[in-house]
């Protein structure tokens, strides 16, 4: 069959080389794609906003799975239109995205089911937030409802501090997203991200990761999108998944289909491990970058049987296999990431890395120029490193980022600090 992937990202070109790997596919679409996903099939422009348009290319190049990487175009209803239009397509509904768009939504959906997650309140007015704020008292997390790239999150150590931001957000500080604010109890705990795949009924257990979302070393200096990440995360074990499958994703799935708005996709749950069990932080609905870049390379199983079970609602004849090794992905990223990266510069050397064993580059920010390959966003490469352990997987993945001649662009040396020592303290 031929499959139509949606997005440009790191994600994406682990969902290409993933899914390029599958004997059931024939030709892979890639809108826009990057220069990575062109080893893996051929890009394509399409304007993603044009649903109409979306569905004309899949019906004249006879796309049988769509598949939607990033989150945009699912709010956006790209995967409504596409299914109205009689194509099978990967990727929640509209009003099932709601989920990452709105995290009222999610925290009314928690209440409603029993899930466990921080105790909040939302708020249209900054007075009436305030007046919470004083009651509750500080530590607290401010938070922008709708979606704000990731950014829309203030931890307030004091009262002053929460103030402030609630300030900042209903003077659009993150525009349209902070029309509405949620605020919560500052969790406690470590945290690790959890996928699950879901055909409105059936949820099947993908993997864990954790991420570093700090620019520096240390996890230090401003949030970024994720500078590494690894799976599978240490603090995630067998008895956990099972807490977090039976006390949030079954019930989240439950919940959905009772409201007439099944969740089908991937479930992606940011999780604090609390003294009292797994809690929700947030979800997203869809695959996770950088954690994309080490999940597929642990899934030993193909991933287009899987794809087509969640849109044909038989997830639960589904059994995957996974690797035991651990993957681990260094972000490189171009100077100045993530206030203003430096785009333009040439990088060099990726073959080098690529032809190291166990070691695997995905493609993020880069443009194919005349003569070189540039880079052309923020977070621009990831290196992938698998081994046995973490340390194993961690050493292979900077064997790979110092084959790379790229004097534009950084990384931080320490991804999977925690794990790395986690291991050594046995
Ligand atoms: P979010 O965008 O909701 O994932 O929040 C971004 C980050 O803020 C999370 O990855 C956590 O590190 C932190 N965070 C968000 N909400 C809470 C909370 N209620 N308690 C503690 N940390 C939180
Ligand atoms: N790495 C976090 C995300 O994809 O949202």
């Amino acid at each position: 069959m031929n499959i139509l992937l949606i997005g440009s990202g790191g994600r994406e070109h682990a969902l290409a080389w993933a899914i390029s790997a599958s004997p059931l596919c024939d030709r892979l679409y890639i809108a826009p794609g990057n220069p990575g996903t062109a080893q893996c099939g051929e890009n394509i422009v399409l304007d993603l906003a044009n649903h109409g348009a979306v569905g004309d290319f899949c019906r004249l190049h006879g796309i049988g799975l769509v598949v939607v990487g990033p989150e945009g175009p699912l709010v956006d209803g790209l995967a409504d239109s596409l299914i109205a239009a009689g194509i099978k397509t990967f990727g929640p509904s509209k009003e099932a995205a709601r989920l990452e768009g709105s995290k009222a939504f999610t925290k009314e959906l928690c209440a409603e089911c029993g899930i466990p997650t921080a105790g909040f309140a939302r708020f249209t007015d900054a007075a009436a937030a305030k007046a919470y704020v004083a009651r509750q008292g500080a530590p607290l997390v401010i938070k922008a409802d709708g979606l704000a790239a990731g950014k829309g999150v203030v931890m307030a150590e004091t009262a002053a501090q929460a103030e402030a931001a609630i300030e900042m957000m209903f003077a659009g500080g993150f525009g349209a997203a902070g029309a509405e604010i949620v605020i919560e109890e500052w969790m406690i705990g470590e945290e690790a991200s959890f996928f699950a795949l879901c055909d409105g009924s059936h949820a099947l257990a993908l993997a864990s990761a954790q991420d570093h979302k700090r620019v520096g070393d240390g996890d230090t200096g401003p949030n970024t999108g994720g500078m590494g990440a690894y799976s599978p995360a240490p603090v995630i074990t067998r008895a956990m998944q099972e807490r977090v499958m039976a006390e949030i994703i079954r019930p989240t799935l439950a919940g959905m289909a009772r409201r007439g708005t099944p969740f089908k996709g991937v479930l992606f749950a940011g999780l604090m491990i609390t003294a009292e069990g797994p809690k929700l932080i947030e979800y997203n609905v869809r695959f996770g970058d950088p954690e994309c870049e080490v999940l597929m390379p642990r899934l030993r199983s193909d991933i287009v049987p899987a794809l087509l079970a969640c849109c044909d609602g038989v997830l639960g004849n589904l059994d995957l296999r996974w690797s035991d090794a651990v993957a681990l992905t260094v972000v490189m990223a171009a100077k100045g990431y993530p206030d203003s990266p430096q785009t333009g510069s040439v990088i060099k050397g990726l073959e080098k890395a690529e032809a190291l064993e166990d070691v695997l580059v995905f493609h993020a920010g880069t443009k194919q120029g005349a003569t070189d390959l540039v880079a052309s966003g923020g977070r621009v490469l990831n290196i992938v490193g698998l081994g046995k352990t973490v340390s194993e997987a961690q050493a292979k993945a900077y064997r790979g980022v110092d084959l790379i001649d790229w004097p534009g662009g950084f990384c931080r040396r320490d991804i999977g600090w925690q794990a790395v020592k986690r291991e050594r303290e046995g």
